[in-house]
C-alpha cells in the first residue's frame, strides 16, 4: 500500500472537475493531475501531424515521436510540454477537445500513458481528474469522486469559459460538441467513462464552484481523515 493520497475524480466534459479539482488539491496541499490535457497533448501531436482520430496504425507509429512532460510552475499550474515545447495553451480549443477524445478511444494511446498518470500518484499525494481514473488508473484510489451535471449547465459554463477566453464560439456548438463528447467517452470499449462502484456521486447542477469544493473537501477529510 502506497502511503500516498490518492483522489480519483471523474465525470463528464465540462462538470467542472478542472476548475474544483486545483481548487480542492490546492487548499489540501495536494498534486492536482488534469489527465485530459495529458490526451489533449496527444492528440495535438497528432493533428500537427495530420493523423485523424481513427487511424490506428498511424496514431501508433507515431507515439514513439511522443515526448510529453507534464511540469508544475511555481503557481501550481499544471503546464503541458510536448517534445520541449509548452503546448498548454494551445490544447484548450473545441478542436482539440473533440481530437482528445478521438485518440482517447485508442488502446494504444490509453497503454502509453497508463504509466505515466500511476507514477505520478506513487509519489505524490495526488488529487487526479479524467474519465477513468477509479475504474482504470487508480482502482484503489483512497477517495473516488464522480463529479457530474446537466448536458445544459455543463454546455453553459464550457460555452462561458471559452468566451472569456475571447474565442469566437456559438452556445450550440458546445452543446452539440458535449453531446457527442458524452457519447463517445461512455461507449468506447476501452475503459469508457463510468462511475466507480465505490464512487461518491456528486451532482454540481445547482451548485456554486464554492458548495462543490466544500462537498469535495468533506468528502475527501472523512475518507482520507485529511
Ligand atoms: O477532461 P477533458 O475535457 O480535457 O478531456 C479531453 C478528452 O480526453 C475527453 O473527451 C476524453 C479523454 N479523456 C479520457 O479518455 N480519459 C481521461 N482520463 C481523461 C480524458
Amino acid at each position: 500500500m502506497s502511503d500516498f493520497v490518492s483522489v480519483a475524480i471523474d465525470g463528464p466534459a465540462g462538470a467542472g472537475k478542472s476548475t474544483i479539482a486545483r481548487r480542492v488539491a490546492a487548499e489540501l496541499g495536494y498534486l492536482y493531475v488534469d489527465t485530459g490535457a495529458i490526451y489533449r497533448t496527444v492528440g495535438y501531436h497528432m493533428s500537427l501531424m495530420g493523423i485523424g482520430p481513427k487511424d490506428t496504425d498511424g496514431i501508433r507509429r507515431c507515439l514513439d515521436d511522443v515526448n510529453i512532460d507534464v511540469r508544475y510552475g511555481e503557481d501550481g499550474l499544471q503546464h503541458m510540454i510536448l517534445n520541449g515545447a509548452d503546448v498548454t495553451d494551445a490544447i484548450r480549443t473545441p478542436e482539440m477537445s473533440a481530437m482528445a477524445s478521438g485518440v482517447a478511444t485508442q488502446s494504444c494511446v490509453r497503454d502509453y500513458l497508463l504509466d505515466m498518470q500511476r507514477n505520478l500518484a506513487r509519489t505524490n499525494n495526488v488529487l487526479m481528474d479524467g474519465r477513468d481514473i477509479g475504474t482504470v488508473v487508480l482502482p484503489n484510489a483512497t477517495v473516488k469522486i464522480f463529479l457530474t451535471a446537466s448536458v445544459g449547465v455543463r454546455a453553459e459554463r464550457r460555452f462561458k469559459e471559452l468566451v472569456a477566453k475571447g474565442q469566437d464560439v456559438k452556445y450550440e456548438d458546445i452543446y452539440t460538441d458535449i453531446v457527442k463528447r458524452d457519447e463517445q467517452d461512455m461507449n468506447r470499449p476501452i475503459a469508457p467513462l463510468r462511475c466507480a462502484d465505490d464512487a461518491e456521486v456528486v451532482d454540481s447542477s445547482q451548485m456554486s464552484i464554492d458548495q462543490v469544493v466544500a462537498e469535495l473537501k468533506a468528502i475527501i477529510r472523512k475518507k482520507a481523515g485529511k
